[in-house]
């Protein structure tokens, strides 16, 4: 893959981020360009073998100059939490970034949701990024300060067939903010970023219909967003340019 940036290289040479879900679809493109930029990237999610390699194709590529390592994590799970941010500063010495992107849902309508269906995506999208937060305070930012990441959806209006995972994403927003104002004094920058509808291969595998072809239909831009741009737009947040934003959404193209 040709990773391209418009930031200037080595802009995250010497950093360290952790990136959930950094093996697939959004999460791999922010990786990426992280890694390119120079930072070292610990990916993380639950299945091992596959982040393994995940890791591995990404290294081969000449453009990366950053190490990504896979770290197994099962978000849901404190002590895995614990464990992740435990490992990072051990082995790296310090965590500068968590983009918390791990996640998940299914379509469903609403009065078919299971409890089980529900309190999964709930204990995904919202504790799980929950855990990830406090435990990368207590591990390392609550006294060197850092920023967070947390990638939500395009959940503004509602969010059809998925109220679980609008009720979760709109409650990490909410999160963000009071983290924010908890954790601005010390040193600690947290944002949301709600994607617009973007395309890529995992999210189309994960869907048993074409959600994408309608979607183009309504986007104002008439096309779909691609991961690369909400890479960008986290690169930026990451950086020393975003120094002063802290407790914001910030959002690709909106189509709601
Ligand atoms: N991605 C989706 N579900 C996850 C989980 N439970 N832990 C880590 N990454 C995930």
């Amino acid at each position: 893959m040709n990773i391209t940036s418009v930031f200037k290289p080595d802009l995250f040479t010497g950093k360290v981020a952790i990136v959930t879900g950094g093996g697939t679809g959004i999460g791999a493109a922010i990786t990426q360009e992280l890694a390119h930029l120079g930072c070292d990237v610990v990916i993380a999610s639950r299945k091992e073998q596959r982040l393994k390699e995940a890791a591995d194709q990404m290294n081969a590529n000449p453009n990366i100059k950053g190490r990504i390592t896979a770290i197994a994590c099962n978000i849901r799970q404190e002590e895995q939490v614990k464990n992740l941010m435990q490992s990072v500063v051990k082995e790296f010495g310090k965590i500068d970034f968590l983009v918390n992107n791990g996640g998940g849902q299914f379509q469903c309508p609403a009065e078919n949701i299971s409890m089980k269906g529900w309190s999964a995506v709930i204990d995904t999208n919202l504790t799980g990024t929950f855990l990830c937060c406090q435990h990368a305070f207590r591990e390392w930012m609550g006294a060197n300060g850092g920023v967070i990441i947390n990638i939500v959806v395009d959940m503004w209006r509602g969010f059809v067939f998925m109220s679980h995972s609008g009720a979760a994403r709109s409650a990490v927003d909410n999160l963000t903010k009071t983290l924010a104002l908890e954790w601005a004094d010390k040193g600690i920058r947290i944002n949301s970023v709600a994607p617009g509808t973007i395309y890529s291969e995992t999210a189309a595998a994960n869907y048993p219909t074409d959600v994408f072809s309608a979607s183009r239909e309504v986007q104002p831009t008439g096309r779909l967003g691609t991961p690369e741009e909400v890479a960008a737009l986290v690169c930026f947040i990451l950086s020393p340019a975003a120094a002063f934003m802290t407790g914001i959404f910030a959002s690709t193209c909106s189509h709601s």
